[in-house]
């Protein structure tokens, strides 16, 4: 079976990879570079807890499967690829900084075993840098992260290796359909036909030409801007994620990510010096100690946000044409998940999770 991939970011390299493993000939064409759109952007969080909750949504069940296979999926990449991905299991801190906070996340802890209640000095001996003003914290043990820039390189790799090509810089601007079905598309350099294509170019995926409207994906750009910062001379880094004040910190290798702001501006990646204040701002209320680190990097990415905030995943009112975007804040979390759902759908017609489904719309 013939699959082309329309965008190489986390989500196309991990479903392009299922399928070569499956026997498919899969190409991944993307419009830049591998990996360096939202992926490239992400803190790598995999953060079930902090961003779906526990309730018992498709969301959330997504998250927790997701989060849930992580584990082997990166040993897997990393076997697979010989490039080390920096998966780390250390659990991530919610920050009560009010009372409303505190009476939830005990609520929390209360109905789930594997979140914990923490007083502000349980948590200040944690993570010292918490400013002590804080209510206390959740401590959510099963909250994860991975080097998001180290896994696009990664899954490349494994991508390749399995017998997949990866071609960069060539943007898919059309998708031929006749008859209902898709079998071609276009780009600027030339026509290449498959037996299915699965479209999962992240904020650019309801951009492509050629389709009928109810097989458009309603995908928008969410931006975000993030910051990296270094610390001072014999400051030590927090051992794992902490969220509060609205920003979250993430611990990666000998920096601090900072992140993130969240706006409807379409496809704009500049970066401000209002995102650069609001997001220092809750850093330092978070954790006062950071007003000596200095910025090291400064950047935006643009997150795919759906109508409703879910996922959009499976075969699309064309036949031949499947989705996978719709991600939102969740890209690096959902990955292992979605290349499972994708791999089933476009191989064996095993259809997803319904809220998913593109045809919802
Ligand atoms: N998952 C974090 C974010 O999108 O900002």
């Amino acid at each position: 079976m013939r699959i082309i991939v329309i965008g190489a970011g986390v989500a196309g390299l991990a479903i392009g990879w299922r399928l070569a493993q499956k026997g498919a000939s899969v190409t991944v064409l993307d419009r830049a570079q591998p990996a360096r759109g939202a992926s490239w952007a992400a803190a790598g969080m995999i953060a079930a807890t902090a961003e779906a909750g526990e309730g018992a949504t498709p969301e959330a069940e997504l998250a927790h499967h997701a989060r849930s296979l992580w584990p082997d999926f990166a040993r897997e990449i990393e076997s697979a690829s010989g490039a080390r991905i920096a998966y780390s299991q250390d659990g991530s801190l919610l920050v009560a900084t009010n009372e409303a906070d505190a009476a939830r996340f005990t609520e929390r802890a209360r109905a789930a075993n594997d979140l914990t209640w923490l007083s502000r000095d349980e948590a200040r001996a944690m993570e010292p840098m918490i400013a002590d003003t804080v209510h206390g914290a959740l401590f959510a043990a099963k909250e994860a992260q991975v080097d998001n820039r180290a896994l696009g390189t990664a899954l490349a790799r494994c991508f390749i290796r399995a017998g997949g090509t990866l071609i960069a810089n060539e943007a898919v601007v059309r998708i031929e359909v006749e008859r209902g079905r898709a079998f071609a598309v276009r780009t600027p350099f030339g026509y290449r036909e498959a037996d299915a294509f699965v479209l999962a170019a992240g904020a650019w995926s309801g951009e492509i030409g050629g389709l009928p409207r109810e097989a458009m994906p309603p995908v928008k750009p969410m931006k975000g801007e993030m910051l990296a910062l270094k610390p001072p001379a014999g400051a030590v880094l927090p051992t794992r994620m902490v969220w509060g004040h609205e920003v979250y910190l993430v611990p990666r290798g000998k920096r601090l990510l900072i992140g993130a702001t969240l706006e409807d501006v379409g496809f704009n990646t500049a970066v401000t010096d209002a995102a650069e204040d609001w997001l220092s701002r809750r850093a330092l209320a978070l954790m006062p100690a950071l007003r000596d680190w200095a910025i090291d990097e400064h950047w935006a990415g643009l997150r795919p946000g759906s109508p409703d905030g879910l996922p959009i995943l499976g075969e699309s009112a064309v036949s031949g044409l499947f989705i996978a975007s719709g991600q939102y804040r969740n890209g690096i979390l959902f990955a292992p998940a979605i290349a499972e759902i994708l791999s089933r759908s476009v191989l064996e017609q095993s259809p997803g999770p319904k809220a998913f489904d593109p045809r919802r719309f």
